[in-house]
Order: C-alpha cells, then structure tokens, then sequence
C-alpha cells in the first residue's frame, strides 16, 4: 500500500525540483528574440537576465501593472544594429516601440504589431518605401520615422490612417508629391515632412481640412505655386514652417485667421506682394519669419500689437517705408532684423525703453537720422548692427552703459560727433565697427577694459591723437583698422605684445617716430600696412621672422636705412616699401623685375632692376643700344617659334583625340542610371581638350555644356587595363566594370554626386556624373578663394561630407568603401553644400590592373602599407585628415611640415605649441574657437593610427552633429579639450 501511494508525491517533487524556480514568460521570450536578432553592443541590455520570471525589470521594459504584459520598448541610442526586430509583434500587448537613434535597418516589417499606438525608428538606417503596413495598425497614434533613407513616394494607404494624431518623415529621400490625400487623416495633429527631395508641387490645399492640426512643417519641400488660403482655416495651428520652398504669390491674408499661431516661418521663398494687416491680432504668436522673400511695401504698424511678439525677421525683402513707431511698444521684442530692404525714414525716438531688446539689425537700408537714445534701456542689448544706412547724430552716451553689448556695427553712416569714452571699454564687445563715419575725437583709454574685443575697426573717420598704450591690454584683439583718420605720434610699444593680432591697418594717418621692435607676439600678423605715415628710422628685420606675414606696405614714410635681408623670410602676396628714404642694395631675392612696383620712389636703393635707381635714365648706361637689340631681337624670335610649336602639336593632339572618340560611333553603349534628357553623342562631342576641369589617378574629367543648357562633368578613365589584360580577359574585366558601376549608379543621396550614366566604348570608358559648380574643396581651401569658408560653411561641408560616406558604408549593401577620400573628392555645389565623388571608382579600377594603389598622399591609412587591404575604417582615416584640413586649412602634406604629414604636424604643434597654432588664422577665433577645437579633436580620432580606435562614420555624424547640437559637453575656458587623441609621439612606425 504504502509503497503504491509514496512514489506520486516523489515524483511531483522531483518534477517541481528538476524545473526552473520560475520560467521566464512568453512576452520575455519574444524580447529575448528579438535581442538575438539584433547586433546589441556589450554593455547594452546585460540585465534582460534569461533566468527572471518576467522581463519587467529589464533596461527598457514597462509592464502593466496589474497583469504584468509588456506594454512598452524604449531602446534610443544604443548601437542596435538589423532590421527591425518582428519578434517584438508576437508581444500582444506592446503598444509602445523607441528604437531612435540606433542602426535598425534596412527593413521594417511591422505587419503584426497590431497593438502599437507610439512607433519611433527616427534616426536609423531602414530604406526602400515605406511600408503600407504602417496604416493598416489600427491604432496607431504617433509614428516617428524621421532621419531615415525611406524613399519613393508617400504611399497611398497613408490616407488610411484611422487614428493617426502625429507623423514626422523628416530627413528622408521621399519623393514624388506632397499627396493631398494627406488631408483625408483627420485626426492628425502634427504633420512634419520637411526636407525630402520632393519633386515640385504645390501645397496642397486639402491640408486645411485637418482641423485638429497645431503643427505642419513643410519646410525644404521643393513647394512651388502659392500658400492655398485654405490653411488659414487651421484655428488651432500653432507652428507653420513653410520655409526653403519656392512659393510664390503674396501671403494670402487668410493666414491672420491662424488665431492659435506661436510661430510662422515662410522665410527662404519667393514671396511677393505686402505683408497682410491682422498678425497683430494674434494673442499668442512669438516668432514671424518672412525673411529672403520678395516682399514689397510697408511693414504693418499692427504686427507690434501681437503682445507676445518676440522674434521678428523680415530681412532680405524689398520692404519699403519706415519702422513703424508701434515698435517702441512691442513689449516682448527681443530680435528684430529687418536688414537688406528699403526701408527709409527714422527709428522711433523712444525704441528701446519699454522693449528688452537683445539685438537689432536695420543695416542695408536708407535709414536716417539719430540712433534712439534710449535703444538700450532695458540693458539687455547685445547686438546693435547699423551699418549701410544714413544715420547721422552722434552715438548716444547710453550706449557706453549698455554692457552686454557684444557686436556693434554703424559702419558707413554720417555719424559725427566724439565715440562716448565708456563704449571704447564695454566688457563683452568683440565686435566694434565704426568705419566711414564722421567721427571725432580720440580712441579713450578704457579701452583697457575691453577684454573680449578682437575686431576693432575705425577707418575712414576723423579721430585724433595717439594711440593709447592701453590697447596692449586689449589681449584677445585680433584685427585693428583706423587706416584713414588724423591719429597722431608712435606707436605705442605695448602693441607689440598682442599675440592674437592678425590685421594691423594704421595706413594713412599722422603717425610718426620709430617702427616697433619688441614684436616676437605677432605670430599670427598676416598683414602690416603702415603706409602714408610720417614713420622715420630703418625697417625693422625682425619683420622677417614673422611667420605668416603676407601682406606688408609700408610705403609713403620717411623710413630709411636698407632693406634688411631677412624679409627674404617672408612669403609675401603685398610687398610696397616705395616712396620713402631707402638706400643701398636690394636683397637678392627682391632685385627681380616683378618687385619694381615695391622699391619705386627710393632715390638711392639700388639693385638689378633697370632703372630703379633713383629713376635716374644714366643708370641704364651698361647697355649698349645695339647689343640690347640684338638680344631682343633673338628673344623675340625663339618665343615665336615655341608659340608656333605649341600651336602645332596642340592641334595635332586635339583632331586625333577627337576623331578616334566619335570613330565607330555605333560601338559605344550606354547605361543610364537616371531619366537623361542627353544622349551618349552629345557627350562625345563635349569632349574637348578646351573642356577638361581636372585630371586625376584614375581619369581626366572634362565640362560639359549640352544643348538643352544642362551641365554635366564627364570623367574619362585612364585605360590602363585594355593594354594589361590583352584582347582574352577584356570582356570579363568589362562585365565587373559594369556590374560595379551599376551599384555606383543606384546610390541616391543628397551628399553623393549622382552618377547620370555610364558610356564604354572597347578601353574607353566615360562616367557621366552632376556637374557641381564650385569645384572641389581642395581647390578651394588650399586657394586664394579660401576666404569663402567660413568656419559655418566648413562645419557644414564637413558633415555633408561624413553623412555621405556614411550613407556609402552603412546603408549601401553590400557597404561601398570609398578608398580615396581627400578634399579634392569632395565637391561643393552652388550653395557650397557639399557631396563626395568618385566613390568606389578606385576600385573599378583597381579590379582591372592591381598595381594601382588606391589612395592619395598624405590621406592613406597607415595599415595600408602592411596589409595592403582597405575597409571603411580606411576611409575614416582619411576623412580625419579632412577635418583636419577644414580645421587647419593646410593641405595633407606641405613642406612646412617637414618629414611630417598633416595629422603628426597637428598632434606635435598641439603639445609643444598649443591648439592656438592649430587653428586656422583666418576663421572667426573668437566665436567658434570652441566648435573648431571639437571637430579638431573629432579629426584626431578618426585618424587613429589602430583601425579600431578610429569610429564608424555612423558616429563621426552624430558626433559631429553634437559639436552644435544641444547638451554639448564643454570646453575648459581656455578653449583645451584635453585629452586629445593623439597617439604617443613616439608612435612613429606606422607611417606610410
Ligand atoms: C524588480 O526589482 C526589484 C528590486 O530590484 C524587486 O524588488 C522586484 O521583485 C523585481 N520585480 C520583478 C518582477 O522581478
Ligand atoms: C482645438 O483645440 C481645442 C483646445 O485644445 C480643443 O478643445 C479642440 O477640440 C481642438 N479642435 C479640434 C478640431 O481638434
């Protein structure tokens, strides 16, 4: 009995025993699933613990709190990698999913998330069309599908939507139209859509029927035609962005009908007609935008009643007539801009006292009369920018107590009168521009004070007296202008201390007495231009040992003495020492023809160019007429014969260049990756020797103006292979040519040159890519034409650059490894946005003769030059070397740096000279310091010598992105972000 009735018990327990304390439940297992089908990036989701009964405690679950299902994934930022993970769709009670800003890509099935009301994938890598699944989920409330690679058009099962409230496709590569059927979603509340490559329509009218709607950003759209007054039906709007469209035709007056508006932005259009009457009636509106449009006639008194106006631009437009005097009792203004229009009339007397100003910008008017007195009453004013107007009166001593002001700007006015002593020390100023005024009076003292002033320009005003050695106090002051005014007496020495001091222009004054001497701070002086002073004594040699001093004119003084031998040193764009009381030799480098310009006027220098002397006609007394005729003579006819020469071969080189192009015509085929409005014989014409833009490794690339007026850049390949292979292998090779240009041929990105199409013709092989209009960015950078870059447009291309290579590493499949990034790659098109080039093309080649080395000097990974193998971390070295360029502005190698190439020369002058020798001098110090240490510093990493240590270009964007972003880490106070990543010094070995 007892033994048939004990086992059962027994086994229960040994059951109970051998079984987990508690299973992990089925919402666990399908999280756990889809953790197995992403790539998850140790430390992420350590704690999702197989051995827990429920995953409610894991990074990123929320449970319902009574019956403990899974209602909720928040994953951002972690690294995920894969497609979206549809396990997660098994969990029947998910209604919530934040994957943002991970790498989820490329597909995204989400058919069976029948319970999903929030969907954020904003920030990854999924591509192709957007799925009509997502319409299909019943209730669905917020979909977040912004900065993706979604493109085609928006579907039509969009209109389906049944309780859609917010949709944001913003950044994608979206085209077609902005569908009407979108109005048909009656519950949206938020539609943001705004930079896709669209193809150009309207707005469309159907989107004032969304009557729930407070946010519509259509900003970038390629919108054309004009504002449907239909939108003003939106009461409970708050924010409209049509910006950076083509929208023309005037503002329909509807739009005042928006009554819960905070924000409107139509900047960036082609508007015209005047602005409506009716914006002051809004109770809520902040911030109007109506800048770069073609908006004509007066601006309405009634926009200042809006009682909550604060921002309010409407500059770039051809507005007419005065400020309205209702300004001065706007009272929540705090930035007005209302540069480059035609307004006229004067300022209201009394702007300013009852409106916390924070900047005014009325320049590029017709403005006259005084500036008001009262402008800065409420003490928060920080830019006051004037310039181009008419303004007359003297500049109100209130500014002197105005001491947030950061940039002044009354330049070319007829403001008379003395500068108010307190303005030449304000504490914040870094900006004080005063030029072509009529202004008196002497440059005070408390000048001392002003700290942060590194622009100071005073030319063509009437000051007087000397120049305060108080101004060596001044320590961050980079450029001093005063060329142009009565000042009077030395120098005074404490100049010479100023290390930050680039541009000195004093030309043009009464100064007088001994140029300076102790001057070893002006390392970075680039131009001295003292001329058409009383300056006496000899020319200072330590002048020569300035190191980027290229622009020197100290004609029109008394200075005598010799020309010292040390100016050889310099490397000078200027040189004009004429018109004073030199003598003596020329040094030997400067006895040249091409210097006469600079010594003319010095009676007694003498040298080897004829007639310098003194101008004296005996000096050219050691020719004899006949013998220089004859010289002339033999000259004359060995530069014809070279002319004719030249002529000769130039032709021959061009008929049969051309002739065995267009020979056989028929033979040549055609891939075409987009619709061409040309065709293949077009080109062929194009290709003229007159025509060639650039010759590189791989090919020469000629410009091409067709017929319909479009211009396309054709890169003809070298055909080094056809002669290697021989006839057998050609027609292989060939098929791998195509195969790898047909991939080139699909990329779609905004920051990638398209590839129109592909002509091959036997060894010839022709790529026919956009053309863009500002050549690369090494032409550029490394050019006189530098002075384009500000450091904005340098911080832009520089992430155009880093989002098209990323797009080729990380949502190309298979990933395209660039293998020749270098700034002569990365194109700039008419905007100066930038797009990388001839991705890819290295290795089309390569694949046909294998001695080719891909990559350029001084941009080449160092693992190169032992595995001889490249991957994408190669070229984020080489993308480093980028930045560091854009950083810099020096070239990846250059003599300067000696046996260095550009990445060791940046980490040694960090350590032994600090990042102010780094940076380029000719960007704008002293407001971006802070952002060029970062990319600097972002550089650095990327050029790691390890491969491992340099990151995924996925990460150089957003770390770039961050040097701007919000919630940035900061710099110390002295700019330092320390450490850099630059390797041990003694790390020298890797070097190619
Ligand atoms: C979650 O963790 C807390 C403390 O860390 C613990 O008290 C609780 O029992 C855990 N809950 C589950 C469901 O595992
Ligand atoms: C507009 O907003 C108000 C207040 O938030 C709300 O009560 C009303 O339902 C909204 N109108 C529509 C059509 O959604």
């Amino acid at each position: 009995m007892a033994a048939s009735f004990l086992p059962l018990p027994l086994l229960l327990l040994l059951l109970l025993l051998l079984l987990p304390a508690q299973a992990l439940n089925q919402d666990g297992l399908h999280l756990l699933d889809a953790k197995r089908a992403l790539t998850v990036p140790a430390p992420a989701l350590a704690d999702w613990n197989p051995r827990d009964a429920t995953p409610c405690n894991w990074t990123g679950v929320a449970c319902h709190d009574h019956d403990g299902a899974v209602t909720a994934i928040s994953l951002p930022r972690l690294n995920l990698a894969g497609s979206f993970p549809a396990a997660l769709c098994r969990i029947p009670g998910l209604r919530s999913i934040d994957l943002s800003d991970n790498y989820i890509g490329p597909d995204l099935d989400v058919a069976r998330c029948r319970a999903l009301q929030r969907l954020d994938l904003s920030i990854n890598a999924l591509v192709g069309p957007l799925p009509d699944a997502l319409a299909d989920l019943p209730d669905l409330i917020y979909l977040n599908l912004q900065s993706n690679n979604f493109s085609g058009p928006i579907p039509e099962s969009f209109a389906r939507f049944a309780k859609l409230q917010s949709l944001s496709l913003v950044y994608n590569l979206l085209d077609g139209k902005v569908p009407p059927f979108l109005g048909r979603v009656a519950t949206l509340r938020e539609l943001n859509l705004s930079y896709n490559p669209f193809a150009p329509g309207p707005v469309p009218p159907q989107l004032g029927d969304l009557s729930a709607l407070r946010v519509l950003w259509l900003a970038g759209c390629n919108l054309v035609g004009t504002i449907p007054p239909s939108l003003g039906r939106l009461t409970n709007l708050t924010d409209l962005d049509l910006s950076t469209n083509a929208l023309t035709g005037p503002i329909p007056p509807e739009i005042t009908g928006l009554t819960s508006a905070v924000q409107i932005e139509l900047y960036n259009n082609s508007l015209t007609g005047p602005i409506p009457t009716g914006f002051g009636n809004l109770q809520d509106l902040r911030g109007i935008d109506f800048a770069m449009n073609r908006l004509h006639g007066a601006i309405p008194e009634d926009l200042f009643h809006a009682p909550r106006l604060e921002t309010l631009h409407l500059y770039a437009n051809a507005l007419t007539g005065p400020v309205p005097e209702s300004v001065a009792k706007a009272p929540s203004l705090l930035e007005l801009r209302l540069f480059a229009n035609s307004l006229n009339g004067t300022l209201p007397a009394d702007l300013g006292r009852n409106t916390p100003l924070v900047c005014l910008d009325i320049s590029d008017n017709a403005i006259s009369g005084e500036i008001p007195p009262g402008i800065c009453d409420r003490g928060e004013l920080e830019e006051l920018l004037m310039l181009d107007n008419r303004l007359s009166g003297r500049i109100p001593d209130a500014l002197g107590r105005c001491r947030r002001l950061r940039r002044v700007r009354l330049s070319n006015n007829r403001l008379a009168g003395d500068v108010p002593d307190a303005v030449w020390g304000l504490p914040h100023m870094s900006l004080l521009e005063l030029n072509d005024n009529h202004l008196t009076g002497q440059i005070s003292p408390v000048i001392a004070g002003a700290a942060n002033l590194s622009k100071l320009v005073l030319s063509n005003n009437r000051l007087t007296g000397a120049i305060p050695s108080e101004i060596g106090s001044v320590s961050k002051l980079y450029e001093l202008s005063a060329g142009g005014n009565m000042l009077s007496g030395p120098l005074p020495s404490s100049l010479g201390g100023l290390a930050e001091l680039g541009r000195l222009v004093l030309r043009n004054n009464s100064l007088s007495g001994q140029l300076l001497r102790g001057i070893e701070s002006w390392k970075k002086l680039s131009e001295l231009n003292l001329a058409d002073n009383g300056f006496t004594g000899s020319i200072p040699p330590e002048l020569g040992d300035l190191p980027v001093l290229n622009y020197l004119d100290l004609s029109g003084n008394e200075l005598s003495g010799e020309v010292p031998v040390q100016l050889e040193n310099l490397k000078l764009n200027q040189f004009n020492v004429s018109n004073n009381q030199l003598r003596g030799p020329l040094p030997p480098q400067y006895a040249t023809e091409a210097y006469r310009s600079s010594f003319l006027g010095n009676p007694e220098l003498c040298g080897e160019i004829a007639g310098l002397c003194g101008g004296d006609p005996q000096s050219k007394k050691n020719y004899h007429p006949g013998f220089a005729w004859m010289m002339r003579s033999i000259f004359i006819f060995a530069a014809a014969i070279l002319v004719a020469g030249v002529a000769w071969f130039y032709w021959r080189y061009r008929t049969f260049n051309r002739s065995k192009l267009r020979a056989d015509r028929s033979k040549w085929t055609l891939t075409s990756f987009h619709k061409l409005s040309f065709s293949e014989y077009e080109i062929l014409d194009c290709l003229d020797e007159d025509n060639v833009i650039g010759s590189g490794a791989s090919g020469k690339v000629y410009k091409a103006v067709l017929s319909n007026g479009e211009v396309v850049a054709v890169k003809k390949l070298w055909s080094v292979a056809a002669v290697e292979n021989g006839g057998g292998e050609g027609s292989a090779a060939d098929d791998s040519f195509e195969a790898e240009v047909r991939t080139l041929g699909k990329i779609r990105h905004k920051n990638i040159v398209k590839l129109w199409c592909c002509c091959a013709h036997k060894e010839c092989k022709l790529l026919v890519y956009e053309y863009m209009p500002n050549g690369s960015l090494g032409d550029v950078l490394h050019s006189s034409k530098a002075g384009l870059l500000d450091w904005g447009t340098r911080y832009k291309i520089a992430l155009d650059a880093a989002e098209g290579l990323s797009y080729l590493h990380h949502d190309c499949v298979p990933a395209i490894v660039h293998r020749d990034v270098k700034s002569n790659n990365i194109l700039l098109d008419a905007e100066l946005s930038a797009r990388v080039a001839d991705f890819g093309v290295a290795k089309v080649v390569e694949a046909k003769s294998m001695s080719v080395i891909a990559g350029s000097c001084g941009y080449i990974a160092p693992e190169y030059a032992y595995t001889l193998r490249v991957n994408e971390k190669s070229d984020t070295y080489s993308f480093g070397v980028v930045l560091l360029e854009l950083v810099t502005g020096k070239p990846p190698v250059d003599p300067e740096f000696g046996e260095k190439d550009l990445v060791k020369w940046v980490c040694s002058t960090l350590e032994q000279k600090g990042v102010e020798h780094v940076l380029d001098s000719r960007l704008d110090m002293s407001c971006f310091k802070e952002e060029m240490v970062r990319v600097l510093n972002i550089g650095l990493q990327c050029a790691s010598s390890l491969p491992i240590n340099r990151p995924a270009m996925r990460r150089v964007v957003k770390m770039l992105q961050e040097v701007r972003g919000e919630g940035r880490p900061r710099v110390d106070k002295d700019g330092k972000l320390s450490p850099y990543y630059c390797e041990d010094a003694s790390d020298q070995g890797s070097s190619v």
